[in-house]
């Protein structure tokens, strides 16, 4: 940790936490036994977060191709979600930790809604870590969601069709609160990026390590700070432009 440059922060981490059902499955366990354990990691993370002073951290949990999965695993993690965020919701407000869902949040069962809603109200006025979790979320279906919204507000002449700028385009999306992440994580070796925040990572850093999600840990997290300080971000300037600033 003492080898982070404290001013070269990223204001905002997003991460694809992948490999819970490896990791489960090479421990001879049942997938969802890997999704539990990735709730540990959630903790450390956000801890991690916290101490080290990122200001956003947003969670990939569920994405809307997940719904496809087996039924008993899309059971299995929606009680946990419900389960996790009853238990959790007082330690983050103690820390003043601010919770926010995003997705297609009226697919989830009435209970998961509830808990979600429950959670959000208990820390609106937090001023800490804000804490994104993706649930039901698919950014095509975002960029969709945010397409209708515009053409409405073209109907209902609110706004012409030369006012429409990618600004307009980013106020109607479901992150319209946040900066754009500037640093992205994949765990466990896969080089996708899953229909995540496609529009939002136009310039994130994007660093992929093996560790599956259940073995992530503040050291991980770290190493990949470090990585993301090593590189020089251009955002399409020569490196010469950037050193002379
Ligand atoms: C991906 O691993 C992980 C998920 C689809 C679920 C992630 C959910 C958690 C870690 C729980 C978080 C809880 C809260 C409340 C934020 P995978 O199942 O795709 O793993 P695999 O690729 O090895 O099969």
């Amino acid at each position: 940790m003492e080898n982070l440059d404290l001013h070269k922060l990223p204001k905002h981490i997003a991460i694809i936490m992948d490999g819970n059902g490896r990791w489960a499955q090479e421990q001879g366990q049942d997938r969802l036994f890997g999704h539990y354990e990735g709730v540990v990691s959630v903790r450390k993370v956000v801890e991690a977060a916290t101490e080290i002073g990122i200001k956003y951290l947003t969670l990939y949990a569920f994405s809307t191709e997940n719904w496809d999965r087996p039924e008993t695993e899309v059971n299995g993690l929606m009680s946990l979600f419900v389960d996790t965020i009853a238990k959790e919701v007082p330690d983050l407000h103690k820390n003043n930790i601010k919770l926010h869902f995003i997705g297609n949040l009226a697919l989830l069962p009435e209970e998961a809604q509830k808990a979600l809603a429950a959670g959000m109200e208990q820390t609106a006025q937090n001023t800490g870590l804000e804490l994104i979790i993706a649930l039901s979320y698919s950014s095509r279906w975002e960029l969709a969601e945010a397409a209708k919204k515009i053409a409405l507000q073209v109907q209902n002449g609110l706004l012409t069709i030369d006012q429409i700028t990618e600004a307009t385009l980013s106020k109607n999306l479901t992150t319209s609160d946040f900066p754009d992440p500037e640093l992205l994580i994949r765990t466990s070796g896969e080089f996708r990026i899953s229909n995540f925040l496609l529009f939002q990572i136009a310039y994130a850093e994007l660093y992929f390590t093996n560790t599956r999600w259940p073995n992530f840990r503040k050291k991980d997290l770290i190493d990949a700070l470090l990585d993301y300080q090593s590189r020089e971000r251009r955002f399409g300037k020569t490196s010469q432009q950037i050193t002379s600033n």
